[in-house]
């Protein structure tokens, strides 16, 4: 099956409100991560805790806790619109004497007292992309007491290339046409995506890698920009025409939470990142691959590139970035080469790890005003600059 959405990138902005009762029903139907997150509440919160659930939704997590023995349950949401829901289902469960509702982005909450135990739920299908890591080391320092605890507490992100039928089905319209018209020059826009999608345990052509290991909550915080590099050993011939990321949760001391292939399926699937040309590949192939994500809020990038080596010659590659999807006005398609030398120059200078990319976006566009027709440009203009500099 074929989750046809790219991964939820959520804004600083509200997500519109006529959206969340769908996205949270997929959240609240999916029973595996509803009885991991219970399980491993119940096992790590005491009766008479201070808890807070930071990024609640309707609150699952916060009831939870409750159902837990929590004394107090501080429920954290920037979507405005899900506070009355939080607030209904409190009362309706016979928890609104514990269950205090603030409003806002986690960073801009204060609370009025420390809590012991932080819960949250701010994972998408490649584990990092909804910003877990950030919100939490920020939240963890200020919301919890000293050896508070984090349910989940550790996240790990796993990748292997894949011969994907969910790719494959998803690809038929760009590769076969539609109804006499050949979409083939498309190709690249399509594979400027993530994917989501269900991959079989056959469906890998090698070992996964692990591309990332994190304590949530835990500082100094990792830069926004990440770039992980692996081989991987094809074990099988096939045709590579994705990579597959997957993750898994450390929820409470002996309780993992994966979203691997093989285990059974869940909301989140699997990530996909597709190829536009999917390559022939022979067992005792080597698969060398890049994957670099500037996880800025305002403007998250992914970039995947990789090549077969047969025989220790390359025999194909692939090279896609999210930023083929991104609109650039046309009268600004080609900016001025020395123009983006003097910019690459302002942006190194300006990188300092915490610096987001939105930010970055408007130093370039005060700097050279006149230069940047609208913030999106001066964004995916920062956006090349950091995927050539990387
Ligand atoms: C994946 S949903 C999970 C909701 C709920 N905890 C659950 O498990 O069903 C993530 C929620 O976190 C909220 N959120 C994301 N980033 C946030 C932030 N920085 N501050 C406050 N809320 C945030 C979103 O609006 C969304 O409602």
């Amino acid at each position: 099956m074929f989750f046809p959405r790219p991964i939820a990138q959520e804004k600083d902005d509200a997500i519109d409100p006529l959206i969340l009762p769908v996205m949270h029903s997929h959240l609240l139907g999916d029973r595996r991560r509803a009885e991991a997150f219970q399980s491993a509440i119940a096992r790590t919160v005491r009766p008479g805790d201070v808890v807070v659930d930071v990024g609640s939704g309707t609150g699952i997590l916060a009831l939870f806790a409750c159902q837990a023995g929590a004394a107090r349950v501080y429920a954290i949401e920037r979507q405005r619109s899900l506070v009355p829901v939080i607030e209904r289902l409190a009362r309706a469960n016979g928890y609104a004497d514990r269950l205090v509702v603030r409003t806002g982005e986690a960073c801009d909450v204060e609370l009025p007292e420390r809590a012991d135990v932080l819960v949250s739920e701010l994972i998408g299908q490649f584990g990092v992309d909804e910003g877990a890591v950030h919100i939490l080391a920020d939240a963890a320092a200020r919301f919890l007491r000293p050896g508070g605890r984090l349910v989940p507490a550790t996240l790990d992100v796993f990748v292997t290339p894949v011969e994907s039928s969910a790719v494959r089905d998803a690809a038929e319209p760009w590769t076969a046409g539609v109804l006499g018209l050949d979409l083939s020059a498309a190709r690249p826009w399509f594979a400027s995506a993530l994917h989501a999608g269900l991959v079989s345990r056959e469906e890998l052509l090698g070992q996964p890698r692990t591309m990332l290991s994190v304590t949530l909550g835990a500082s100094p915080v990792p830069p926004r920009t990440w770039i992980a590099e692996a081989e991987v050993d094809l074990e099988r011939d096939g045709t590579l025409n994705a990579l597959a990321g997957w993750f898994s949760l450390g929820m409470a001391p002996g309780l993992v939470f994966s979203t691997a292939p093989g285990e059974p399926a869940t909301h989140w699937y699997q990530a996909l990142l597709p190829l536009a040309e999917p390559l022939t590949v022979r067992s005792g192939d080597r698969l060398r691959f890049t994957i670099a994500a500037m996880l800025d809020p305002a403007a998250p990038v992914w970039s995947w590139r990789g090549h077969v080596e047969r025989g220790g010659r390359s025999c194909g590659g692939f090279e896609h970035s999210t930023l083929e999807a991104v609109a650039v006005p046309p009268s600004s398609a080609t900016p001025d080469p020395t123009w983006r030398i003097e910019a690459a120059r302002e942006i190194t200078t300006a990188i300092d790890g915490r610096t987001t990319i939105a930010a970055l976006a408007d130093h370039l566009a005060a700097k050279f005003a006149g230069r940047y027709p609208s913030r999106e440009r001066a964004l995916s203009e920062v956006a090349a600059i950091l995927e050539a500099l990387a």
